[in-house]
Parts: C-alpha cells; sequence; structure tokens
C-alpha cells in the first residue's frame, strides 16, 4: 500500500521518527527467536502495541519502524508486520537501544532506620526491612534488598525484584561507589584523609577510599564524608577505627548517582528514570 505523503512531500516511512524509547534495563539477547514468519507464534502482543505501550511512539508509528527495518527482537531484524512477542522474555530493541518492556521490574530507594536489620524476614523476630516493605508498599512485588547495611547503620538501600541488576550492583568488578557519612569521635584533620586514601590494612586486608572529606570538626567529634566501591562488612567503621576515629553514628548517603537527599527514615521512593539509566550503564546493562 502506498505510504501517505505529509505536508513537506516526504513520504512517513521516509521521515525519520524520534524513538521514545527508555532505555532497557539489559542489553543482551534472550534465547528465544521469534520466527519470521509471524503466523507461527500466534501467543504474545503485537510488536507494534508493545512499542506503543512501552511508549517508543504510537501504534502506527511504531509500524513505520518497523517498516524500516530500526525494530530488532532477540537480535534479528523484523520488517514483517503482525509479529507477536512475548514482553517478559523477548529482547527488544529500537535503533540497536533495548526497551524496556518489561513492566513488571520495581525499583525504590529506602532509607533504612538505625535498628533495622538488612533482610526481608528475621528468624529472630526482630525488625526488618521487610516490615518496613510489607507496611509501606502492597505485598506480593517479590522484591529484596540490594546489598546490606549493618543494624546500626542508617541510610539508602535499593529495593528491587530485578535479579541481574541487583547481583551486578553488587559484583566488585562494577566497583559502584557508596558514600558514608560518619561521625566519628576525634578531631579530624587532614592526616586522616590522607590514611584512609593510602588505606589503612584491616583483618581480612587492606582497604582505601576513593574520596574523603572532613565536613565538620566540633568538641571532641567530627564528621567525616567516605566515598568507597567496596561492601565488606562493618568497612566504614572498621576503616575509621584503624585509622583512630571510632564511628558513634554511620549513614549512607549515596549509591553511584543515586541520591538520599531529603527523604526521612523508614520511607520508601520510586527510583527515577534518569537513576535507573545511570544505575544500568554503571553495571553495563
Ligand atoms: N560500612 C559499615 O561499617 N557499615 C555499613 O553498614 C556499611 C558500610
Amino acid at each position: 500500500m502506498k505510504k501517505p505523503a505529509r505536508r513537506d512531500g516526504t513520504p512517513d516511512s521516509k521521515k525519520q521518527l524520534l524513538s521514545n524509547a527508555k532505555p532497557a534495563r539489559r542489553q543482551h539477547v534472550s534465547p528465544r527467536n521469534v520466527s519470521s514468519d509471524p503466523k507461527s507464534y500466534t501467543d504474545g502482543v503485537r510488536l507494534q502495541k508493545v512499542l506503543a505501550q512501552a511508549g517508543v511512539a504510537s501504534r502506527r508509528n511504531a509500524e513505520i519502524m518497523i517498516d524500516s527495518g530500526r525494530v530488532e527482537v532477540n537480535g534479528a531484524v523484523v520488517m514483517q508486520q503482525g509479529v507477536r512477542v512475548n514482553p517478559k522474555v523477548d529482547v527488544i530493541r529500537v535503533d540497536g537501544v533495548r526497551v524496556n518492556v518489561n513492566n513488571n521490574h520495581q525499583y525504590f530507594v529506602l532509607n533504612k532506620p538505625r535498628g533495622i536489620h538488612s533482610t526481608m524476614s528475621d528468624d529472630l523476630g526482630r525488625p526488618c526491612i521487610g516490615d518496613l516493605v510489607s507496611e509501606r508498599i502492597s505485598a506480593g512485588q517479590g522484591l529484596f534488598h540490594v546489598g546490606r547495611l549493618d543494624a546500626d547503620t542508617e541510610g539508602l538501600i535499593l529495593l528491587t525484584n530485578d535479579g541481574e541488576l541487583a547481583n551486578r550492583l553488587s559484583h566488585p568488578k562494577y566497583e559502584v561507589s557508596k558514600t558514608y557519612i560518619a561521625e566519628v569521635l576525634g578531631e579530624a584533620d587532614r592526616s586522616l584523609v590522607t590514611t584512609l586514601k593510602n588505606g589503612v590494612e584491616l583483618d581480612d586486608g587492606p582497604a582505601a577510599a576513593d574520596y574523603v572529606q572532613i565536613v565538620d570538626v566540633h568538641q571532641g567529634r567530627s564528621l567525616v564524608r567516605v566515598q568507597l566501591h567496596e561492601g565488606r562488612k562493618h568497612i566504614v567503621r572498621r576503616m575509621l577505627k584503624a585509622a583512630g576515629y571510632p564511628v558513634q553514628y554511620l549513614v549512607r548517603t549515596k549509591l553511584h548517582t543515586v541520591q538520599l537527599g531529603e527523604q526521612k527514615p523508614g520511607t520508601i521512593r520510586a527510583l527515577n528514570d534518569n537513576e535507573l539509566r545511570s544505575l544500568y550503564k554503571a553495571v553495563e546493562m
């Protein structure tokens, strides 16, 4: 069928439509191949509908994108209309960029209060993250926390049901940075910055900070900002103790570019698209 001409005389199919695609969480290809014969796969949802639901373009414009060879399903360009896909399994790309078509994933930032254990349920009945999640977010989302904070430590902890993102964020290979503010005993000076950046010897090997800032010094105590990219148990407390400044109070304020900001302890908020994008990027998804 001949495509309708636009007012400027260019047929729609020749115009470069902008994709509104949100980058997807994963860029790898999943195993199932969609047959080039759309009739052979009758389950699933039509590709143009999936693209429209993901906010890439209107259905009509999604059809034009398909016509133009801009859409891939599981690594193969699909130019036929009517192909059906499974949004939970199939990997869909527009212009080579993976599109997030799986609405099942959830991402939240919790400000874990002091006294709460980093578990989803606690065998000993102690207060835990699971209690906060079930109070704040309707049940059944299968959320889990990414990494841990000591019960005594307050601050930012990610909650998600996206296992791949969670695994990668916890993997040392990606060196995802974490920032903490510690209130310590002792009036810190520049030598603390040098000591932590050069590294201190701990029982389980040396540990060094990427960035250290003395924020405040007052009446025998100091506030120190420490950024590092490792996640050994009690690492910040142990490093500061080894440097001669025992921690009295510790809060995690940032994970990569995601900040706690003004979020109150015990509250949960959804990650925004920019934050999510930046986390995917940090772990090469
Ligand atoms: N380092 C600590 O000492 N405690 C935490 O909870 C996290 C990092």
